[in-house]
C-alpha cells in the first residue's frame, strides 16, 4: 500500500508597512494563495523586522492588522494556513540569538540590502543583524521551501549555509531550505516611473495601486499612467518599459502568458489599450476589495490569535530540539 508522503512546508514573511498593492499581491501573496493546497503554509507578519526601520506606534499596529486583512482578502484561508505576528513568538528572537553564532560579520556585510538599508536608517546592529532574523523564522518551523522575490535570495542563501553550519557541528535538525520558484510572480513596476518597482512610499501614490483604491481610483491611475512614444503595443521591457508593464500586469491578472495577451491587444490604440487593462483591472481588484473592507479588526485578531497558537506548536518543538543539541 502506498502511503502519502507529509506536505512539504512553506514559509513565508511579509512586512506589515504599509498598504498592500498590486505589486505585492501579483508578486507574491497569489503565489503564497496557489500554495496552499499543495503545502503546509506559514505567513508570518513580521513586525520585529520592521523596527529596524523604525516605524511610527500606531501606524504599525494598523498596519499588522492591514496586512493580515490584505492576504485573507487575496485568498490566503486562514483554516489552511497559519497567519500570524512574528513578534507573538518569541521563538524567532530566541533562536535568532543563537543562529547569530553560527554566522560571520564578514557575511552580513556582504548583504546588498544592508548596504542600501544602512544609508537611510544608519549601521545600527538590528538592520545589521535582521538576516540572521529571518533565518530563524524559517528554520523555527523547518521550512522546506520560501516563495521569496530576487530581493532576498541573498538572505536565503545565508539561511542555508547557517542551516548546514548548525546541522554539522551538531545535528542534521534543519532541512535546507530552497527558494519556491514556481511560477516567480509578475515583476510589477510603477506605473508612473515604469523604470522602478511598484512600492508603497509615498511620493508615488500614482504610480501605485492600492488594495483600498476604488474603480474610480484605478481608471484615474491607469490614465495617467506613462505610455511611451509610438503608437504600437508591443513588449519591449527596454524601449516600451510603460507598455510593458501595463502587458505584464494584464497577462497575470488573466492568469495568460505575456505572447497571448499581446496577441489579443496588438492592434489597439493607447487610450483603448489603457481603459480594458482599467477593466480587467477593476474585475479583478474589486472582489478582493470587498473582503477586505468587510474584515473587522477584531477578526483579524481573532485569526492571529488562532494562527500563534498553532506556529507555537512546531516552534516549540525546533526549539527544544536546538537547545537539547546545544545543551542549554
Ligand atoms: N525580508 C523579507 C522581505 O523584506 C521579509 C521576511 C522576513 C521573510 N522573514 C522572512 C521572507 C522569512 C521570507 C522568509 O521581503
Amino acid at each position: 500500500m502506498s502511503r502519502i508522503a507529509p506536505m512539504k512546508t512553506v514559509f513565508s514573511g511579509i512586512q506589515p508597512s504599509g498598504s498592500v498593492h498590486l505589486g505585492n499581491i501579483l508578486g507574491a501573496l497569489i503565489n503564497w494563495k496557489r500554495m496552499q493546497k499543495d503545502y503546509s503554509c506559514y505567513y508570518c507578519i513580521v513586525d520585529l523586522h520592521s523596527l529596524t526601520t523604525f516605524p511610527d506606534k500606531e501606524l504599525l499596529q494598523q498596519d499588522k492588522i492591514d496586512t493580515i486583512k490584505s492576504l485573507v482578502a487575496v485568498g490566503i484561508d486562514p483554516n489552511k494556513s497559519i497567519v500570524y505576528f512574528q513578534s507573538d513568538l518569541p521563538h524567532h528572537a530566541e533562536l535568532s540569538w543563537i543562529l547569530s553564532n553560527f554566522c560571520q560579520i564578514g557575511e552580513l556585510q556582504r548583504m546588498t540590502q544592508y548596504k542600501d538599508k544602512s544609508e537611510s536608517f544608519g549601521t545600527h546592529a538590528g538592520l545589521f543583524t535582521y538576516p540572521v532574523l529571518m533565518a530563524a523564522d524559517i528554520l523555527i518551523h523547518k521550512a522546506d521551501e520560501v516563495p521569496v522575490g530576487d530581493d532576498q535570495t541573498q538572505h536565503l542563501e545565508l539561511t542555508r549555509d547557517i542551516a548546514t553550519r548548525f546541522n554539522q557541528k551538531y545535528q542534521e535538525i534543519f532541512p535546507i531550505p530552497s527558494r519556491n520558484s514556481t511560477k516567480t510572480g509578475a515583476r510589477v513596476m510603477s506605473l508612473r516611473h515604469p523604470e522602478a518597482k511598484m512600492s508603497k512610499s509615498s511620493d508615488d501614490i500614482a504610480g501605485t495601486i492600492y488594495i483600498t483604491d476604488d474603480d474610480e481610483e484605478i481608471i484615474k491611475k491607469l490614465k495617467t499612467s506613462v505610455t511611451d512614444s509610438g503608437s504600437k503595443i508591443s513588449y519591449d521591457k527596454e524601449n516600451k518599459p510603460g507598455i510593458s508593464n501595463l502587458l505584464e500586469i494584464l497577462a497575470s491578472i488573466t492568469s495568460r502568458s505575456v505572447e497571448q495577451t499581446l496577441n489579443e491587444v496588438s492592434g489597439m490604440q493607447y487610450g483603448d489599450f489603457k481603459m480594458h487593462v482599467s477593466d480587467e483591472l477593476i474585475s479583478f481588484l474589486s472582489p478582493i476589495r470587498e473582503v477586505y473592507l468587510g474584515l473587522t479588526d477584531k477578526k483579524i485578531l481573532q485569526i492571529s490569535k488562532e494562527g500563534s497558537e498553532k506556529a507555537k506548536i512546531t516552534a516549540d518543538e525546533t526549539l527544544v530540539e536546538v537547545k537539547n543539541c546545544l545543551g542549554i
